[in-house]
Parts: C-alpha cells; structure tokens; sequence
C-alpha cells in the first residue's frame, strides 16, 4: 500500500518536473523570439510622431518640415529634401529625392511626384496651427526635364515654400496629422454619411484635380476587383516584388536605420505580437518567402475591399507634374479630414501603375472612370475604421535638410 503511495508521488513529480521543464523551455523560448524581434531596442524610428517633436528647432520652417515628413508617400520612401532659404528666413525650397525612387513600380516617378504634394498639404496644416499661412509657387524653375529626370529632380525644385504669420488662418486637422495615414483592414460597411460626403467633396473645390466618391453597389464591386486585379499582378512582377523586399525591414534595428519601407506595422501588426512576427521572421527567414508575401498582400487586398464604404478617385485632366503634385495635396487634404471625421483610406495604387504587365486593367479603368482622357492618380478606399492603424517609421527632420 505505501508502496504505491510512494510511487504516484514519484510519478506525480516526475509530472511536474516535466510540465516546469517544458514551461522553462518555452518561456525562454519565447524571450529569446521576443528579444531577437527587438523588444528591448528603443523604436527612435517612430520620435518623429511625438507631439513635441517639431519643438527641437526654433526656426519655423523647420517646424513644419518637422510635420510634413508624417505624409503618406508611396512605399513609404519619404522621397524630400527640403533646402531653407539663406536670403528669406520664411522661405524653404521642396525637392524631390532622386535616391529614393522606386523604379519598378514607378517607372514615371509619378507616385513620387504625387508624394510631395502630400508633403506640401501635411506642411500646410503645421503652419496653420503655428499661426502662419503657407503658399506654394510649384516648380518655380520650371518643370522637370524628362530626358534627364534624375538629374533635374535634384536641381528643380517641385515648390517654393513662403511661410507668413497669419492670425487669421485656422485649422480643423491638426490632430489628425499624428494619427496613420493608411489603415489597411477591414472598415465596417456603414455607408458614409451626407454630411462626411459632403465635407470630403467640398475639399476638391480649390484644387485642380478632381475627386470622384462613388458608393453605390456596381461600383464597390468593379473598383473592388480591379484592386484585386492589381494586387495579384503586383505580386507576379518579380521586379515590383523584388524592390518591395528590399525596402522592408523585418527588425527594429534595420528600422532603426532605415527610418522609411516597409515593416510589419503596414500589415497592422503592434505590440507584443510585433516582436514575436520580428523575432519569427528574424530566425526563420524562410517564412517570409515570396509565395507566402504575395499570399499575404492578395488575403489583405481581398478583405479590405469586401469591407469598404465607398471609393474616391483623384483624377487630373492631363497628366503634368503639377497636376501630379496638385493630386497629391488633394489625396493628403482628404485623408487628413477623413482622419477628423472618422473615417479612414488606404491607397489602392496597382492599377495605375505604369509597367507593361500592369497595361490592360490600367486602359480598362481609365475607359470607364477617366473616359475623357483624364488621369486618374490616386484610387483610395474609404471607410470607418474597425481598428487603429499603427504609425510606421519616418526619418529624422535632420536628414531631409540640404544645405544650397
Ligand atoms: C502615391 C501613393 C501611393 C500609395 N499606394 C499605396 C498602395 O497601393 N497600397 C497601400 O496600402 N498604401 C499605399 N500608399 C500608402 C503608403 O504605403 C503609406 O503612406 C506609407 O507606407 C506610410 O504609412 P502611413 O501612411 O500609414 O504613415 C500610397 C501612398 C502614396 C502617397
């Protein structure tokens, strides 16, 4: 009887020593994971999004650039360069960053051009809750030369910044500067109300690029699959995968460095969870092999756009630089109110890109949406959040200044 006693206890212990061990394992396992993904590495890559961020210069302009490099841009390549002028000390100079392109979805560099004027509408809400009113004269050396466009990226500038103290000038989307541009989940399939509608038009009023929102059922399902569409052809263009690759940083200290791509916070992912997905991928590479990325953005693609509200088009009559950078104010302008009202977008960008394989779905929704031969520039979802999006990695205010 004691006999038996003794052993259950023995067989008991053994258990528990056993169940412990494999709990230690895991436990340091998982810290290990954790660590590799970078959790006790301080993400210097996100200070930009502090409220006092812009309170490190006392001059200005360096305030509002401070602001303006938390625009959108495409793949997040943050493509500025801001010279200050050294005759007006209310004057900057806006160029674009002919290291930062990205050829292969953007073979025109119009998604490029398209991104300084998101720039230009973040910096004209800075200075308008800093009590100054801002005004662009675009490319005021004249418009790029095509033939060396690289070359005249870096000696044109695509706006002249003037900066005047302005008691009258008020602004409603300050808040909303801080918050992420894109939100890529699901939104909840409430239709946007009259007076969102109504608010987000109006704001095409001023501009030379022309917005369409469109909500009806036809419509979600067409511009839905063309989003799809272009997705799935993004993902069988090895170039376009290949440049996405190479600007996603998958630990927070090639964050750290890179401070612009792509990381996993553009899939949603935070926290805990982030540093698990940054430790995974870290020590088993493999998962983030091309079939399981393009599987990925193609689930992602397809979710978003069975739960969208409504869809807007940015389009221009022709297609000039200007008209690029005019589409790209507009675009941040309606994001950032959407943003006050509620709302939120994310850019679906494939079918208008500009690459053979991209030819067909591009003719097609330029025949139905811009049939009088205007460019479309920006497709964007739209809708109400069903998660807040996390913010992602943008550069030092330092590191886009030149000096003349
Ligand atoms: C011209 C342009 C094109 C873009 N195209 C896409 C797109 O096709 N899909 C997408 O999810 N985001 C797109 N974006 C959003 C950027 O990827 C996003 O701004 C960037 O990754 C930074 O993230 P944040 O906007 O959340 O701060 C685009 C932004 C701009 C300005």
């Amino acid at each position: 009887m004691n006999d038996n006693i003794a052993k259950a206890h023995r067989a008991r212990r053994t258990v528990f020593i056993t169940i412990g061990a494999v709990a230690c394992v895991l436990a340091l396992s998982l810290g290990a994971i954790l660590t590799v993904g970078g959790i006790f590495v301080p993400a210097t890559y996100l200070q930009p999004w502090k409220a006092t961020y812009y309170q490190q210069s006392t001059d200005i302009r360096v305030q509002v650039v401070a602001h303006a490099l938390l625009a959108p841009s495409g793949h997040n390549m943050q493509p500025w360069t801001v010279v200050l002028d050294t005759a007006d000390a209310n004057v900057l100079h806006l160029y674009a960053d002919s290291s930062r392109l990205t050829p292969a979805v953007d073979p025109d560099s119009r998604q490029t051009v398209v991104s300084q004027g998101a720039f230009l509408a973040y910096l004209r809400v800075a200075a308008e809750q800093l009590g100054y009113s801002a005004s662009f004269e675009l490319f005021p050396d004249g418009s790029y030369d095509e033939t060396d466009l690289r070359t005249s990226m870096s000696q044109r500038p695509v706006a002249r910044i003037s900066l005047a103290k302005d008691a009258s000038v008020t602004t409603k989307d300050y808040s909303s500067l801080f918050r992420a541009d894109t939100n890529r989940a699901p939104y909840t399939v409430a239709p946007l109300t009259t007076p969102q509608t109504e608010a987000l038009t109006a704001l095409a009023d001023n501009s030379a690029a022309r917005l369409t929102l469109l909500s009806d059922e036809k419509n979600l399902i067409t511009l839905g699959a063309f989003g799809v569409q272009g997705t799935l052809i993004e993902t069988e263009y090895l170039a376009a995968t290949r440049e996405s690759a190479a600007v996603f940083h998958g630990t927070e200290q090639s964050k750290n460095e890179a401070r612009s791509g792509f990381a996993v916070e553009g899939q949603g992912t935070t926290g805990f969870k982030k540093y698990l997905l940054q430790g995974l991928l870290t020590i088993f590479p493999a998962l983030n092999n091309d079939t399981a990325t393009a599987k990925n953005a193609i689930t992602m693609t397809a979710a978003g756009v069975d739960n969208t509200a409504a869809y807007g088009l940015i389009s221009t009559p022709g297609n000039t630089r200007t008209e690029q950078v005019e589409a790209g104010i507009l675009y941040a302008q309606l994001s950032l109110h959407a943003r006050t009202l509620g709302l939120v977008m994310q850019p679906l960008s494939q079918v208008l890109q500009e690459y053979p394989t991209m030819a067909a779905p591009y003719a097609a929704i330029h025949a139905q949406y811009a049939p009088e031969g205007q460019t479309i520039q920006m497709l964007v979802r739209v809708g109400t959040p069903t998660t807040e999006y996390p913010v992602s990695m943008r550069r030092d205010v330092a590191d886009l200044l030149r000096t003349p």
